[in-house]
């Protein structure tokens, strides 16, 4: 867990795409949240590279720009503000231009801390800047970046680089992007980034699923029934088209973010969370996606829907099949989970903003109150993850009152702005601490990434060779038909609207 008080040497953070949206939207406002909770390291510099033409004034007008229009307003604080606005630099770099790498060199070699106002001079202290390359730009860069930070001896063993998914376009592409960093960087100095591992709630699942004991007897397929996980989106693809025309969402939300909430669903409990086992966590997702059931073919036609909502063309300016949307059907094969379907969902345009998963257990075995009034409901497990982040246990309950047993809905519901006090914090403000504490365990390790792609590689291949276009669906439904289609074959709908 992040630790306020926790004394860390200086960095100097360079975020290469530093004009970018990904570095306005979350990255400078998650490093914001850290300057207004004074946790950044004394001495720290944040250095934007991007090809625009911006000396330090301008980035620090576009960058408070930026903080206006994305940090919650009760919390832009004046002096927050000029503490990191003065922290910022920008270096304007043409890739291929010696003469820019030189200036970047020029503006990153031998920081000795003593020299550094405001460092730290504690006895403790190593005299070595924590050198922090944030990679926020095309993964076909990736390569080229490292090897011109390597030939101008910016890479030390101190040093720690990001990496942004997507992660190559496919298995063969994401093992080239790897081994051009790992020639470069060793394993453990390298994080690759998810954002969805830095969301409160779903650390909290781990904690839930682990720190409790009335979940885990009946977390298998003897009691659960299927999984669902969504994350609905009510915008478009915005200023992003150029990116996701290529990627689509099965590269964009499932490789990445929905696999990874599946992972932490089914995965076995590690012997230890925390501390230095880094690889706990990792290590049993690791063989969750490896359990996965692989897609192929024929079966890939039946256990995918693959849409796109209809106006993404005119939001891109011209026509293309690049789909906005996906349902599938997914199983791990193993012991515990053997027969349990895992329905995942994804899309843009959708009618609600809204990601969640829900754990749906079977009837119970015996139906004891036939003369009732009113249904038994299958128990359901719904995590929040946005808005509201929570968590609700949906049970059957009786409607209270003389007359016979009536059978009533109900739930027990967990919302943390109403349990907790503080706020939770941006999955970015917390993920960059991490990497400043140079603490991986909610980093994406290179064969977690290499299996999510061999399992859904076969999915675009499929998509690829039968050439079937996506379906269309309209801006503010719930998706196209099929999605329904998908769960109403196997007997089962979608939950729609958590609360
Ligand atoms: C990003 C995707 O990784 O996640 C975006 O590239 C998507 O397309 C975003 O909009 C969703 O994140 P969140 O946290 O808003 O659900």
């Amino acid at each position: 867990m992040t630790a306020p008080d926790l004394v860390l040497p200086p960095c100097d953070f360079t975020v290469f795409g530093g004009t970018g949206d990904l570095a306005l939207r979350k990255l400078l406002p998650g490093l914001y949240e850290q300057e207004r909770r004074r946790q950044l390291p004394a001495g720290t510099r944040i250095i934007g590279v991007s090809r625009t033409p911006l000396d330090d004034a301008g980035y620090r007008d576009l960058v408070t720009h930026a903080l206006f229009d994305h940090v919650a307003e009760d919390h832009l604080e004046a002096g927050a503000l000029h503490r990191l606005t003065a922290r910022l630099h920008h270096l304007t770099l043409d890739i291929d231009s010696a003469e820019d790498w030189d200036r970047l060199h020029g503006l990153l070699k031998d920081r000795p801390v003593s020299r550094l106002a405001g460092a730290r001079t504690s006895t403790t202290e190593t005299a070595e800047v924590t050198r922090i390359h944030y990679l926020a730009v095309g993964s076909d860069l990736f390569g080229t970046i490292c090897d011109r930070l390597d030939d101008l001896g910016l890479v030390t063993p101190r040093c720690r680089v990001v990496l942004e998914k997507p992660i190559g376009a496919d298995l063969a592409s994401s093992r080239q992007v790897n081994d051009a960093v790992g020639r470069v960087f060793e394993e453990r100095q390298i994080f690759r980034i998810d954002h969805y591992l830095g969301k409160e709630s779903v650390q909290n699942l781990l904690v839930t699923r682990f720190a409790n004991v009335f979940l885990e007897p009946i977390w298998n397929s003897r009691w659960v029934d299927h999984v669902q996980i969504t994350v609905a989106e009510t915008l478009g693809v915005g200023e992003r088209g150029d990116y996701y025309d290529r990627a689509g969402a099965l590269r964009d939300m499932v490789q990445n973010h929905l696999l990874q909430l599946l992972c932490l669903v089914a995965m076995e409990p590690p012997s230890y969370v925390g501390g230095d086992a880094h690889d706990a966590v990792r290590d049993e997702k690791l063989k969750v996606l490896r359990a996965l059931a692989p897609l192929t073919g024929t079966e890939v036609d039946r256990a995918t829907v693959r849409g796109q909502y209809t106006s993404y063309g005119a939001d891109l300016g011209h026509p293309s099949t690049t789909e906005t949307f996906v349902a599938l059907r997914a199983e791990v094969q193993n012991w515990r989970w053997s027969g349990v379907p895992f329905y995942l969902r994804t899309g843009k345009r959708l009618a609600r903003q809204e990601s969640t998963i829900e754990v749906v257990f079977k009837e119970p075995p015996h139906a004891m109150f036939p003369d009732s009034e009113g249904v038994t409901t299958p128990n359901r497990l719904t995590i929040r993850m946005q808005p509201d982040e929570g968590m609700q246990l949906h049970l059957t309950a009786k409607h209270p009152g003389p007359g016979g047993i009536r059978l009533h809905p109900a739930s027990l519901d967990l919302t943390w702005a109403d349990t907790f006090d503080e706020r939770s914090p941006e999955p970015y403000e917390r993920l960059l601490r991490d990497v400043m504490r140079g603490v991986p365990t909610l980093f994406m390790r290179r064969d977690e990434v290499e299996a999510a792609w061999g399992w859904v590689e076969p999915i675009l291949e499929q998509w690829r060779a039968s050439g079937v276009e996506p379906v269309r669906y309209h801006p503010g439904t719930d998706g196209p038909a099929a999605a329904e289609r998908l769960l109403a074959r196997d007997g089962r709908t979608w939950q729609e609207g958590s609360r």
